[in-house]
């Protein structure tokens, strides 16, 4: 499925979500990082960018409450993507959100790689994914999984040393649960408590084919995020939404990336839907987005 479209009066992108299948945390860097090891996994909750000719660069988004200069990563990456190219002009650039942020679920990242790959297109630079890449990695450590277009990736040292995962014809169902309060991704950092974390062994291959074979206990035993664990201790209604998403049928639940959104895994569209129907009556204060693998 390709996300991108050329219109009449210039590009448009559809940027995905993303939730994480299990994420370590190997150590911290000398540079403030985290060394890490995750499996991504695209999902099919849409934020949409139009870009369209326009001598100055700017940006327009619908959710009032964000910014719409450098402090917002689409803007930071079309500005990193002018820099480089030193392209003469510029874009006017409008954001449609559907996905929330300080979420978890990679929104601003995947914003940001829309625009590489939308001014990319508008300005014929003719970038591939690996320089469109290198220049999404100095807007955020998520970015790159995003120019790489493929719906599983294993990633490494910030998350940008990526493997991709054949899906083999995986599509998992999601209910995304995002809490009224968000996490910002140093804060979730910041409180990890590496004594508390247990052994784990990280493998997408067999996770991805426990999913292939519906073998659902299995495919739960590989889920983790090390950020959880810490996140946990704080955060109660994190908790509380995992349960519930238990308890409406998901075979597994997890914390995505950083938070504060929780994703349960079910077996097809028609279970999730239903399960989203009675979380969203659980707790209105709850977003609650039904999402596949994409
Ligand atoms: O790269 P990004 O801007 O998304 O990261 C936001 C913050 O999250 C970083 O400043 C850092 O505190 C934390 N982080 C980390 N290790 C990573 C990714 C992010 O410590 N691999």
């Amino acid at each position: 499925m390709s996300l991108l479209t050329v219109t009449p009066s210039g590009v448009r992108v559809l940027a995905p979500a993303k939730v994480n299948l299990y994420l370590r945390v190997i150590r911290r860097r000398p540079d403030g990082y985290h060394e890490l090891d995750t499996l991504f996994e695209r999902v099919g909750l849409y934020d949409k960018l139009t870009f369209r000719h326009a001598p100055a660069l700017t940006l327009r988004c619908s959710d009032p409450s964000l910014p719409t200069d450098e402090r917002n990563l689409a803007l930071k990456a079309a500005l990193a993507l002018k820099r480089h190219s030193g392209y003469g002009a510029g874009a006017s650039i409008r954001l449609v959100k559907r996905i929330p942020h300080a979420a978890g679920l990679g929104g601003g990242s995947s914003d940001a790689a829309a625009v590489l790959l939308g001014l990319d297109r508008l300005w014929r630079l003719g970038y591939g994914v690996r320089k469109l890449s290198r220049i999404g990695l100095e807007v955020g450590s998520d970015v790159p999984f995003f120019v790489a277009g493929v719906p599983f990736a294993v990633g490494r040292g910030r998350g940008e040393r990526l493997r991709p995962v054949p899906a083999g014809g995986v599509r998992l169902w999601h209910v995304l649960v995002k809490p009224p309060f968000g996490i910002s991704t140093r804060e979730a950092y910041q409180g990890l408590d590496p004594v508390s974390l247990t052994p784990y062994r990280a493998d997408a291959k067999m996770l991805l084919r426990s999913a292939k074979l519906g073998e659902w206990e299995r495919l739960a035993g590989f889920l983790r995020n090390d950020l959880e664990v810490s996140l946990n201790k704080r955060v109660t209604e994190i908790a509380k939404i995992k349960a519930a998403l238990v308890e409406q049928g998901a075979h597994a639940s997890l914390l995505s990336g950083s938070g504060s959104t929780v994703f349960g895994v079910y077996a097809s569209a028609r279970l999730a839907a239903r399960a989203a129907r009675r979380l969203r009556r659980l707790d209105r204060r709850w977003k609650v987005f039904v999402a596949p693998t994409v």
